[in-house]
């Protein structure tokens, strides 16, 4: 039996040279700009957090309605609304700033490449942020988004020329709508990305059968939630086989013993979306969990989990 130290064992987890206390991180969209979850949750106890997808202006998303719930999981089509990568940087990361120990990585979204870099130059120059987490895969828009996703010749232009003006490491988030998402993994790599984070959610349907009408207004949407979680974890263990860059895991996770099994499945860190609508503690909580599960079982530095599942 290994020891864990006296304080229990080890939760750091580094990417991309960047250390977090915990590998249990808020996903983007699920939690607003951070500072909404201040009274809520200790934010400099969970790993970090993702802001909801920035973009060059504000946007006001898709009509409602727009959040459904399924059989476990939801679906959502908000469409990228935003108060846009400028009212983030003068309004919300000032008081962030404020807050010790907390980790801000920055979600960007854009319509065109040159939109996305233009997110990224205006970011550079805050401080305050650590990384950036590159949408690649919103499946809620109709251009942009999912469509550089999906193409590998587009993820590469766009992860590339993004890759060259970021002044601080890149992750490229993944769309899970593809036929090989380790290639795309490694297509990303290959354009330079420092890590990968996946999976953002799955282009879905759902129709009243009474109206006979699609139950959210955009017609299609994004599934999430615990009904996703075995096909992400079998997408990042793909992933873990096809590049060396660190790969954020996420999709359904609701306890600790689910980021658990995507970390074995090969993932370095973990993201947690759906879960926090249930419960907006459920970040911290699961972070909180996820130490007592690894001192119950003899793991003195969680890292050691990484990418060891016997398959
Ligand atoms: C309401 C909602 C909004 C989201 N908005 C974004 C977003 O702005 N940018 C992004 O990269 N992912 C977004 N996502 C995707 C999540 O970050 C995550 O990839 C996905 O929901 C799977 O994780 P989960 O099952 O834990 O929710 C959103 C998800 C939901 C449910």
């Amino acid at each position: 039996m290994r020891p864990t130290g006296p304080k229990g064992p080890d939760m750091r987890v580094t990417i991309a040279g960047v250390e977090l206390c915990s590998p249990v991180i808020a996903a983007s969209g699920t939690f607003g700009y951070g500072i909404e979850f201040e009274d809520i949750l200790s934010l400099d106890r969970i790993g970090a957090f993702v802001t909801k997808g920035l973009s060059r202006e504000p946007m006001a998303g898709n009509p409602s309605p727009r959040i459904i719930e399924t059989a476990a999981g939801m679906m959502n089509a908000i469409g990228l609304q935003n108060m846009g990568v400028h009212a983030f940087i003068a309004e919300k990361l000032p008081k962030l700033r404020k807050i010790k120990g907390v980790v801000t990585i920055a979600n960007v979204f854009g319509f065109t490449i040159e939109d996305c870099i233009e997110v990224i130059h205006a970011l550079n120059d805050a401080p305050g942020i650590a990384m950036y987490e590159l949408n690649a895969s919103c499946p809620n828009t109709s251009h942009g988004g999912m469509v550089f996703g999906t193409n590998h010749e587009l993820l590469f232009d766009l992860a590339s020329r993004c890759r060259a003006v970021s002044k601080r490491p890149l992750i490229v988030k993944l769309s899970p709508n593809v036929t090989s998402i380790g290639l795309m993994a490694r297509v990303a790599a290959d354009a330079g990305a420092d890590a990968v984070s996946l999976v953002n959610t799955f282009l879905s349907l759902a129709i009243d059968p009474e109206t006979r009408r699609p139950r959210i207004a955009n017609v299609t949407g994004g599934l999430s939630g615990p009904a996703i979680k075995p096909i992400a974890v079998r997408m990042v263990n793909e992933v873990s086989r096809s590049v060396r860059i660190p790969i954020l895991g996420m999709g359904g996770i609701v306890r600790a013993e689910d980021a658990v099994e995507f970390m074995l499945a090969g993932a370095t860190a973990v993201q947690v979306g759906t879960a926090s609508y249930a419960d907006p503690r459920a970040v911290e909580n699961i972070a909180n969990n996820l130490k007592k599960w690894c001192a119950s079982h003899h793991i003195p530095r969680v890292s050691e989990l990484t990418g060891t599942a016997i398959l």
